[in-house]
């Protein structure tokens, strides 16, 4: 493509260490797309003839289909995926192919391919988000009402119900998805005409390209375009939180899945047994994902340490976004669609759950708040008080509900027989029915909510 200035062969190693069309052929989609449009905007402007263009845009689709097909010669020695895609052109069109780069650089068809790809990846994401908030939806719905204990510390702290607790992910997932929704109108201006940092001397109509290529207008200014790279960065930030509340889901159905919690069963389909160890049942996919949101916060770190320091405008370096990202959004990709899988497979052992919900005095703030709202004691001595009961009931190895009037009144004795009302995890749930609270009557209003939001 440079054989005008140069008279040697680049070294072996100078073509190993350049040479990236190993993976962005990831962006052939995107690079026939934007040349389609770029092709069009030539001839409206002028710039390049009917039949000039007319050959380009079928020498493009042919290629389209190649690449579809499987039969694209992908090549090492044209180092990229716009040489690869111009070199072909030109063995299938001739000569009207080299007048396709006329106002346009690599360095603006590599920003643009990429942020193409980028928005690509948010938009499935999103949709990746959606289905498995969906499947968090149902399953919260079924069981709305199915206490469990809820916990500070991973100690037992007060019930609440699995399906208050799913729902806490519905809302994690939901700003996971509005960040990606944010990134991408953010990214949505269109590089291509930057050309090689200072734009075109040719009458190019960026918004034409912009308009045909979904971008809402083009960017602004020419050097930015070429250099910039946060929208990746923004998406790969997005993506590292998306990641880490899925290690935190993840991490859940593991200590869900263990013996002594019992809270949860998953099928066959999302586990595995042991080589050796004939009773197991391990939670291979839940540890996966709950691991993948290395993958994701090291792309984003890895893509920022390429970013920093580099001087405007565009720099080999930057052939370096690509791998990271790539890797990053497949990771996210199969974890979504893993965990999606998962949620709808699980299914809680309602017994299990109810019975640790009751367990470790989870009911003292209700026999406090009722101290409060009963005998109108201030709020610290009701908790000095019940403190004392819980002593006492620890003492008699039983719970505070089966803990007997007579020991109660002995710490105040205007106690009566209906505080029983509120030490069961049923009364406890049913109670909180502040907004956002886990009252099963509270759980459903949100989830109507968040199935109207996704519908
Ligand atoms: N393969 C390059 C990349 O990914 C394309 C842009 C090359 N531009 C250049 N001036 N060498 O960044």
């Amino acid at each position: 493509m440079w054989g005008g200035r140069f008279s040697d062969k680049p070294a072996e190693l100078m073509q190993a260490i350049n040479v990236s069309i190993g993976f962005d052929k990831r962006l052939a989609a995107q690079d026939l797309a934007g040349s389609r449009a770029h092709a069009a905007m030539l001839l409206k402007t002028g710039v390049i003839t009917s039949e000039d263009e007319a050959a380009i845009q079928g020498g493009l689709a042919t290629i389209l289909a190649e690449i579809e097909g499987g039969t694209f010669p992908f090549r090492d020695e044209y180092e990229d995926i716009h040489m690869n895609v111009e070199a072909r052109l030109r063995e299938l069109i001739g000569p009207a192919a080299g007048r396709l780069h006329t106002a346009r650089s690599r360095n603006d068809q590599v920003a643009l391919d990429f942020r193409m790809w980028v928005r690509d990846a948010c938009d499935r994401t999103a949709g990746q988000i959606k289905a498995l908030q969906s499947a968090l939806l149902a399953k919260a719905e079924q069981h709305a009402d199915a206490v469990m204990p809820g916990f500070t510390h991973l100690q037992p702290a007060q019930p609440v119900t699995f399906g208050h607790h799913l729902m806490a992910y519905v809302e994690m997932f939901g700003r996971d998805a509005s960040r990606f929704a944010d990134a991408r109108a953010r990214m949505n201006e269109s590089p291509l005409g930057a050309a090689a940092l200072a734009g075109s001397p040719f009458p190019i109509d960026r918004h034409m390209t912009a308009e045909a290529l979904g971008f809402a207008r083009p960017t602004a200014n020419s050097l930015d375009s070429v250099a910039d790279r946060d929208f990746a960065l923004e998406s790969l930030a997005a993506g590292a939180i998306c990641a880490t509340h899925l290690s935190r889901l993840a991490e859940e159905i593991v200590i869900w899945m263990t013996p002594q919690f019992g809270f949860i069963k998953l099928s066959d389909a999302f586990t595995t047994g042991s080589s050796i160890m004939p009773q197991k049942k391990n939670p291979d996919a839940a540890e996966l994902v709950r691991a993948k949101v290395g993958r994701l916060l090291g792309s984003f770190t890895q893509l920022t340490v390429v970013m920093k320091g580099l001087p405007l405008t565009y720099s080999k370096d930057m052939q370096e976004d690509k791998v990271p990202t790539f890797e990053a959004f497949d990771a996210l990709e199969l974890s979504l669609r893993a965990m999606a899988g998962m949620v709808a497979d699980l299914e809680p052992v309602r017994e299990k759950m109810a019975a640790a919900a009751g367990a470790g005095y989870s009911t003292a703030t209700d026999l406090a708040d009722w101290l409060v709202r009963e005998l109108n004691l201030p709020f610290r001595d009701a908790h000095h008080v019940t403190g004392a009961a819980v002593k006492q009931a620890e003492a008699l190895g039983v719970g505070l509900s089966d803990l007997p009037l007579s020991d109660l009144q002995a710490l105040d004795g205007r106690i009566t027989a209906s505080i029983y009302d509120v030490l069961t995890p049923e009364a406890s749930v049913a109670s909180r029915r502040s907004y956002g609270g886990t009252a099963p009557d509270q759980v459903r209003a949100q989830i109507k909510r968040w199935k109207e939001a996704l519908a």
